[in-house]
């Protein structure tokens, strides 16, 4: 079974949506899906795919963590699809104890699915962060906004802290480095990694190879949601840059989605964009990002530094195919006059430029790839 967790730092920037409809997608594809809500505390996934108020769900496990899990999942109207609904009623996620978290994981882990799509919660609270991790392949939202990608990345670096400290076992000299400095009061998240990192391969080889093979495992993606226009595509190699930089991840690029006013309705109608209108741009954008899971969870191997570089490539381009087609609508504007073609070269000129800005920058970016990787560069 392939879990995919959807995360985020900051909140409201689209995971819900993206879960949903990404379940739906893959439930089309005939893949049996699970789509669970572990939004606790605030969860809505059930008005996104049109469920009535659910009676039972992770709440009613988490109040005996005994029962039988199998209560807790109902079926939808969607063929393929079934449903893990989550709790508005108890306290968040933060509030969850150890033993309830681990016992959570178990039960998600045994269920009989091809694809498990778990909805997170927004921040960085421990479970979140566990719960992200019961996958190395999980996926981070994040809008162009400069909170939302900021938080994106710092979402990112507590995961590998979390890595770090659950590579580590108790006593070990690189545990009780990182207790040390826990206790001094320093923040752990304002520690520069790759100084941190160089410093436990001294004391503590052993526990320093722990954790950089599980590294090799986690390979997070990103999909960057609202966009309005193609260059906001450019913050994804913002973010790219300092997870590559400061956290040693190499995070591969599933897609842009840009905004989508249909999606209002879409939602008042109690339905996933996809069954509401599956041309819409917004869940055209979700059947390509689909398609793009599905091939990498058949080809089961990781990308390579070239093919990641593509990833970025092509939700570049991708970006620019669908502003054009979001762009149609001025044709009609045209017709009707209320845009003349002054206004027209205008705009086409000023889009020439930031496509042509944008190519500026992958190509440096593409040279200095490939002198990275030609020295022997590797995470
Ligand atoms: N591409 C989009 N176009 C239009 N509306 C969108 C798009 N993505 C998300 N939205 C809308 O933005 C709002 C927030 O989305 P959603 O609830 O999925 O975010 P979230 O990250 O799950 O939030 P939370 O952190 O509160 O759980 C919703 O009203 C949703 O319909
Ligand atoms: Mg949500």
């Amino acid at each position: 079974m392939r879990i995919l967790p959807i995360a985020s730092g900051k909140g409201g920037v689209g995971k819900s949506l993206i879960a949903a409809n990404l379940s739906v997608a893959f439930a089309q594809a005939g893949k049996r899906v699970i789509l669970a809500d572990l939004d606790l505390g605030a969860s809505n996934l059930h008005l996104i795919i049109g469920c009535r108020s659910p009676q039972t769900g992770i709440g009613t496990f988490l109040s005996d963590t005994r029962s039988d899990f199998s209560r807790v999942i109902m079926d939808t109207d969607i063929p393929n699809l079934r449903f893990i609904p989550g709790d508005a009623e108890i306290p968040g996620s933060a509030n969850l104890k150890q033993n309830q978290i681990t016992a959570l994981a178990k039960r998600l882990l045994s269920v009989d699915a091809d694809i498990l799509v778990i909805d997170l919660g927004a921040g960085s609270h421990q479970s979140i962060l566990d719960f992200f991790l019961l996958s190395g392949r999980g996926i981070v939202v994040s809008t162009p906004t400069v909170t939302a990608t900021l938080n994106a990345y710092l979402f990112l670096k507590n995961t590998v802290f979390r890595l770090m400290y659950s590579s580590f076992s108790r006593g070990s000299p690189a545990h009780i480095y990182l207790e040390g400095l826990r206790k001094e009061g320093t923040a752990l998240q304002k520690l520069y990694i790759p100084k941190l990192l160089e410093h436990i391969s001294r004391i503590d080889p052993e526990s320093h190879g722990k954790f950089l093979k599980r590294m090799q495992y986690f390979h997070p993606r990103l999909i960057l949601n609202m966009l309005d226009e193609p260059k906001q595509a450019e913050v994804a190699l913002k973010i790219r840059r300092s997870c590559s930089e400061y956290l040693g991840l190499d995070l591969e690029h599933l897609g842009v989605i840009y905004r989508d006013s249909l999606q209002d309705i879409a939602l008042a109608s109690h339905l996933p964009i996809l069954l509401y209108k599956n041309e819409a741009i917004l869940s055209q954008a979700i059947y390509r990002i689909a398609d793009k899971i599905l091939q990498s969870e058949e080809d089961e191997v990781f990308l390579e530094g070239r093919s990641i570089e593509e990833s970025f490539q092509e939700a570049e381009l991708e970006a620019e195919v669908d502003f054009e087609a979001r762009m149609g609508y001025v044709e009609d504007l045209l017709h009707c006059g209320a845009l003349s073609m002054g206004d027209l070269v205008e705009t086409v000129k000023s889009q020439q430029l930031e496509i042509n800005q944008l190519r500026k920058e992958n190509l440096f970016l593409k040279s200095k790839l490939t002198k990275a990787i030609t020295q022997g560069f590797k995470i």
